[in-house]
């Protein structure tokens, strides 16, 4: 039966990774990868987290299930990270959490949820968005289309988005990034996101708010204004939240689906199915990485270790972008960049084409994706200045 299949072509990612090893330019520069990197080039274990492991190491007494919906005690850390400290929505018993393997688990759980509970529902995501997303959904069954984001000249098309999302059937979901858009870096002002809520509840729309940044952006407050907004505002939405980036435990496989309804009456019905739904897809999630989440943020000693990274990493990343900008200034490049700067997160939407992306790689050692996504975090201040003249070469 086998002999039927056709192989598919790679992820693009992997290739340049592959491509960007075998290149034995000194100064070559990878901008495709989407993890963090730090100042050497490294994806760190963060101390709290090291120190975290150290105590369940120490501490833990079973590896037994933990249950479809997961730890408690991630659950009982991560709502109050995403909904706020003194969230009303906690207060009335609205939201629930299911601990799941990745922000990717959570939005493949999201999915499958609108696909057996709300059938006939379609899914409206940013063009572009982050790839995946493209697939999850409509391997669950769900028609998808896609709303502007970026314009021609790569801004925020907000308007463009506006209009569309007024078009958009009454009841379909709308799938929005909460912060670090990726893979553009174009987030939403706190008024934008007033004016999205807005066009939700003349359309009855259900929001489903990809977190998978939180705290890179401007603040793990901050970044969450729109979620906050949006939950508090509203009887029902869906948000799928990721600590792979914000504890850099990628390979741990841990975020969380956070379901919000009406009462606490709905809030339990809706979870009674996401159990079922995590069931069937892998029973249980993988257990360390949220006991590693609810050790750190349980532990008053671990809290603020944990804190100064993540502003650590996110400053490295402003500070960058900023630094980049003004690199470019003496080719006269700054404003054509300045976007840049203003974007947020680990990447960056550069308005590169795809011959100049070819250029950078070829001529330069330079790797991005061809649609001009680089992610900022592979900058860094010894490659700036190279950076700057592999942009102005491919602009002249
Ligand atoms: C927009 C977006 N959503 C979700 C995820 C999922 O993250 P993970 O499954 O690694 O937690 C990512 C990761 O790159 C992402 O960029």
């Amino acid at each position: 039966m086998f002999e039927q299949i056709e192989r598919v072509p790679g992820d693009a990612i992997l290739g340049l990774i592959e491509a960007f090893k075998k290149d034995t330019n000194p100064q070559k520069v990878d901008l495709g990868v989407g993890v963090y990197r730090d100042s050497q080039g490294n994806t760190p274990i963060m101390r709290a987290v090291k120190e975290a492991e150290a105590r369940l190491l120490k501490n833990e007494t079973t590896k037994t299930y933990i249950g479809s919906h997961g730890a408690p005690a991630y659950g009982n850390v991560v709502l109050p990270m995403v909904l706020g400290e003194n969230s009303p929505v906690l207060d009335a018993g609205r939201a629930s959490a299911t601990q799941s393997p990745g922000g990717t688990g959570a939005l493949r759980l999201a999915a499958d949820f609108i696909a057996t509970q709300l059938p006939g529902k379609d899914i409206w995501v940013s063009d572009p968005t982050w790839p995946n997303h493209l697939g999850i959904f409509p391997a669950a069954g769900i028609k998808l289309h896609k709303y502007p984001y970026v314009d021609a000249d790569n801004r925020l098309d907000f308007d463009g988005m506006l209009s569309a999302l007024k078009q958009i059937p009454e009841g379909d979901v709308v799938l929005l990034h909460a912060c670090c858009h990726n893979p553009t870096g174009f987030d939403l002002s706190q008024d934008q996101w007033k004016q999205v809520l807005e066009v939700v509840r003349e359309r009855n729309l259900l929001p489903l708010v990809d977190f998978a940044y939180q705290g890179f952006g401007e603040g793990l407050d901050e970044d969450a204004y729109g979620v906050r907004l949006l939950a508090e505002s509203l009887d029902e939405m869906i948000i799928t939240s990721s600590c792979s980036k914000n504890f850099g435990i990628y390979c741990e496989r841990t975020g969380c689906l956070i379901m919000v309804a009406k009462d606490n009456e709905q809030m339990e019905n809706v979870r009674s199915q996401i159990a079922i739904v995590a069931r069937e897809n892998y029973s249980n999630p993988p257990a360390h990485g949220g006991s590693i989440v609810s050790e750190i943020l349980s532990s008053d000693d671990l809290i603020p270790v944990w804190r100064d990274e993540l502003t650590e990493m996110r400053d490295r990343i402003n500070t960058l972008r900023r630094d980049f900008v003004e690199a470019l200034k003496p080719y006269g490049l700054d404003q054509k960049y300045a976007c840049i700067a203003e974007q947020r997160g680990m990447f960056s939407y550069t308005g590169l084409t795809p011959e100049q992306v070819d250029r950078l790689r070829d001529e330069f050692g330079i790797y991005m994706v061809r649609s001009g996504r680089a992610n900022v975090a592979g900058f860094s201040h010894e490659n700036l200045p190279y950076l700057a003249k592999a942009f102005a070469a491919v602009n002249s």
